[in-house]
């Protein structure tokens, strides 16, 4: 799998207590009609725990310069919720954290939730798709690559 191009996102939710978020390359478009995506977390995972709890996501495709975001948000800091202190964010529609100057951002409604393996299949319906700007940041070969 680390030789098939992917895209990076963050995946954020909101609880209670806080923001959580993680970085990603499992989102794929499942549904067009109605718009759907599928995410795999990890079952570990605060953020998919918030996720399940809250029954919604956000979803924010990382630009080339977001990859210091890309490497705080896949578990390179000691408290989950001081992630998000130094990371640019604004709130959507629902309350859950977007990430400034991204490509693109989703607003997810959590549907459906597979067990498999040691992740969780979670299916989310867009609610909102936005379009931003900029390239976007490509994982491959198990590093960060840009498209130039
Ligand atoms: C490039 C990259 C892609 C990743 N993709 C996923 C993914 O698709 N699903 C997942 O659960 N974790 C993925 N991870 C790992 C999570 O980002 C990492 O475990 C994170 O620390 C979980 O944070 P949390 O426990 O606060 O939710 C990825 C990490 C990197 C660096």
């Amino acid at each position: 799998m680390a030789r098939l191009p992917a895209g990076v996102v963050v995946i954020s939710a909101r609880v209670d207590d806080g923001y959580r978020g993680l970085t990603a390359s499992s989102l794929v478009s499942i549904s067009l009609e109605p718009p759907m995506v599928l995410v795999g977390l990890e079952h570990e995972s605060a953020t998919r725990a918030a996720v399940v709890e809250s029954k919604a996501f956000n979803v924010s495709v990382l630009t080339a310069s977001q990859e210091f975001i890309a490497d705080r948000l896949a578990g390179r800091a000691p408290a989950v919720d001081l992630k998000w202190q130094s990371i640019p964010h604004r709130l959507g529609a629902n309350g859950i954290p977007l990430i400034e100057g991204s490509v693109a951002w989703l607003e997810c409604r959590l549907v459906q939730v597979h067990p498999t393996g040691d992740h969780d299949v979670c299916v989310g319906e867009v609610e909102a798709a936005i379009a931003g700007s900029g390239d976007p940041l490509i994982l491959w070969d198990r590093q960060f690559w840009t498209l130039r």
